[in-house]
């Protein structure tokens, strides 16, 4: 079920073996990160950029919990190297539409793993005289990282395994799930 292939909503959360954070643990901290964040950026031109793929389902959550509005921006990056391993050796795939000279920016994150390209994307922004810079991630999973990662706000520290849900894909699959979870064996066979 992998490749082309579709799985359709049915198989969708069978294929979990374990959820992890659900929907409503989502929301809810969402909500309260939100009040933070707003809180940081009141008065502030702040904008919020997305990281694609991952970080749509956050970002969409996040900036409709916000009781501030921001303008919002995206920037798509590859990470060299095979398989499901972050290299930390990052390529542009789309740049930002915006120039954030002067602004405060928060990066919207689906998750930091080995911080690699989260690290990298963090001093590209800096380099282009931002007022600030600060990340906002959901996930983290504490026992992979290998580089420090100053992130300001997170949502859920989780285990060192590989999730899926709310906008994170295995194949391109699953980022439709509302909740995140570990994948059952039989879906990697
Ligand atoms: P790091 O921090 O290792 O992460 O540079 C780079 C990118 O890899 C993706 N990633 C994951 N995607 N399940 C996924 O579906 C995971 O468990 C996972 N861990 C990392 C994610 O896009 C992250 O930005
Ligand atoms: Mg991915």
């Amino acid at each position: 079920q992998q490749g082309e292939c579709t799985v359709d909503a049915a198989h969708m959360g069978a294929d979990l073996e374990r959820v992890l954070v659900t929907e409503d643990e989502i929301q809810a901290k969402l909500a309260e990160l939100s009040q933070e964040i707003a809180d940081e950026y009141a008065g502030k031109d702040v904008l919020l950029v997305g990281v694609l793929k991952g970080a749509v389902m956050v970002m969409a959550d996040l900036m409709r919990a916000l009781p501030i509005t921001a303008p919002v921006d995206w920037m798509a990056v590859s990470s060299y190297g095979s398989g499901t391993k972050s290299s930390g050796v990052v390529r542009i795939l789309k740049d930002l539409d915006t120039d954030i000279s002067g602004k405060h920016v928060l990066i919207v994150e689906d998750i930091v793993d080995s911080g690699l390209t989260l690290s990298w994307i963090r001093s590209n922004l800096e380099s282009r005289n931002p007022a600030s810079v600060e990340i906002c991630t959901l996930l983290r999973k504490p026992e992979a990282a290998k580089v420090e990662v100053d992130v300001k706000w997170v949502g859920f520290d989780i285990p060192n395994e590989f999730v899926v849900g709310y906008g994170l894909d295995y194949a391109e699959q699953y980022r439709g799930l509302r909740q995140v979870g570990t994948l059952a064996p039989h879906v990697y066979s």
